[in-house]
């Protein structure tokens, strides 16, 4: 018989279970002295601690997290690996940006020895901020997917990433063609889709670095391979969408030229969105894709204000992502604050519950990865992060004088950053322990 391992965490456990947007409070579950139970690195029961504690065999191991906050480890749904020493850069819109600092960055991950330790850095810093599952773009290089997935599984870390596809409008060192794209993802999808806890997504940058024939490739790929993800961007800046209508002449909008190629589907993932109508979100909430909200990549970029109420009303999937190297943060808790602010600009209040769902089970549906990540429900795969009340003075302060569960979230994410992250589990084992990478 197979030995198995059960594990037990005590501290006050908080998930959801749907939508707060739709259900409200009940969307919510928390328990104050709470006790999350792990069998062989899967969730196998909560409840409350007193309950579950007499009920355990005397054997098992647990680690008293009382004092802090349990909650599901964070999904980031847009975040670029090889824009890690990037990250910062002062002064452009996107296009220059892109021209200036990005595809010069990106070069040097023809380089397998460079792409490793940039991957290694990158997955530490994600179990640094909490975050256990992320949506990867790596660059146009095969050999750079191969690091970022290594460096995932080295930490079982749960992945999802693919090489860039981009024929056009870039540097020609940084060019690869509609059948060499077709070749190189096919056969990292062979290598890496489906090992552990990795997936493969098919990855056009966006519409202008893409001929009509590779765009076809990329919808080819997906057809051929069910189950692979899809990720690119769209609407994120003005000057960029008048280019796209250049040249896409024919488009009803940037979104529709995605939808003209069948690249709106489940398991989609559109970074930004900002610049869309009534019409594009009617499509992605139709199709099943899902928009990822970059709040500090959408400021540092000045590129325009996501609208998350008119997203939600829609029906459409959203997910929180950093976007860096343009987003400004790892932090997810950082990225939910700037989120908030972005929905006031817009006369909107994105409520802490509804916060901190987008950041896990609302980023695993995005995903469609809710099946194992986002929750505490039995049988998901145990990812956690544990936050630290007394992190910093200043949180230590206000929440002691906050006791509602909302209103401490609120706190957390508007106050916090990496230095609220006291731990990061990873299928039930510590990753990370603050102050130490283990
Ligand atoms: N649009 C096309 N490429 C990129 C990128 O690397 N970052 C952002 N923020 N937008 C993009
Ligand atoms: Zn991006």
């Amino acid at each position: 018989m197979v030995e198995q391992t059960l594990q037990a965490f005590r501290g006050t456990l908080v998930d959801f279970v749907d939508d707060p947007q739709a259900l409200g409070e009940r969307a919510c579950r928390c328990f104050d002295d709470g006790l999350l139970v792990v069998r062989d690195g899967r969730v196998a029961e909560i409840g409350p601690a007193a309950e579950l504690l007499a009920r355990l065999p005397p054997q098992t191991a647990i680690t008293d997290y009382r004092g802090r906050l349990i909650l599901p480890g964070f999904v980031d749904t847009h975040i670029h690996y090889a824009q890690t020493d990037m990250i910062g850069s002062y002064g452009e819109q996107l296009l220059a940006w892109l021209e200036n600092y990005t595809f010069p960055t990106e070069r040097a991950f023809e380089d397998p020895q460079h792409a490793r330790e940039v991957a290694g850095f990158f997955i530490d810093e994600l179990l640094r901020n909490g975050t256990t599952t992320a949506m990867v773009f790596a660059t146009v290089h095969r050999q750079s997917v191969d690091a970022v997935f290594e460096a995932a599984a080295a930490r079982d870390l749960c992945l999802v990433a693919g090489k860039v596809m981009m024929d056009r409008n870039c540097p020609e060192s940084l060019r690869d063609t509609p059948a060499s794209s077709y070749e190189d993802s096919s056969a990292l999808i062979e290598r890496w889709h489906g090992r552990g806890r990795l997936r493969y997504a098919v990855t056009p940058r966006f519409a202008p670095t893409s001929s009509e024939a590779q765009l076809q490739m990329a919808a080819r790929l997906l057809d051929e391979h069910p189950g692979v993800f899809f990720q690119s961007h769209v609407a994120e800046n003005p000057q960029e969408v008048r280019w796209v209508a250049e040249l896409f002449p024919w488009s009803r909008s940037y979104l529709d030229v995605y939808d003209r190629f069948h690249l709106l589907r489940e398991r989609a993932v559109f970074a930004h969105c900002i610049h869309l109508d009534a019409h594009d979100r009617g499509r992605l909430a139709a199709s099943g894709a899902a928009a990822s909200f970059c709040a500090t990549s959408n400021l540092f970029l000045g590129s325009g204000l996501f609208d998350p109420q008119s997203a939600a009303e829609a029906g459409v999937r959203v997910g929180i992502g950093t976007d860096v190297g343009a987003g400004t943060s790892f932090s997810m808790l950082r990225t939910l604050d700037e989120s908030y602010k972005v929905a006031q600009m817009g006369g909107h209040r994105l409520s802490p519950l509804r916060a901190f769902y987008l950041a896990t089970l609302g980023g695993a549906r995005s995903l469609y990865l809710d099946d194992t990540v986002g929750n505490f429900e039995p049988g998901k795969v145990a990812d956690f992060v544990v936050l630290d009340p007394a992190a910093t003075p200043l949180l230590e302060r206000r929440l002691a004088r906050t006791p509602a569960l909302a209103d401490r979230l609120f706190l957390f994410m508007t106050l916090g950053d990496d230095r609220a992250v006291a731990a990061t589990h990873v299928a039930g084992r510590a990753r990370h322990v603050r102050g130490a990478l283990l």
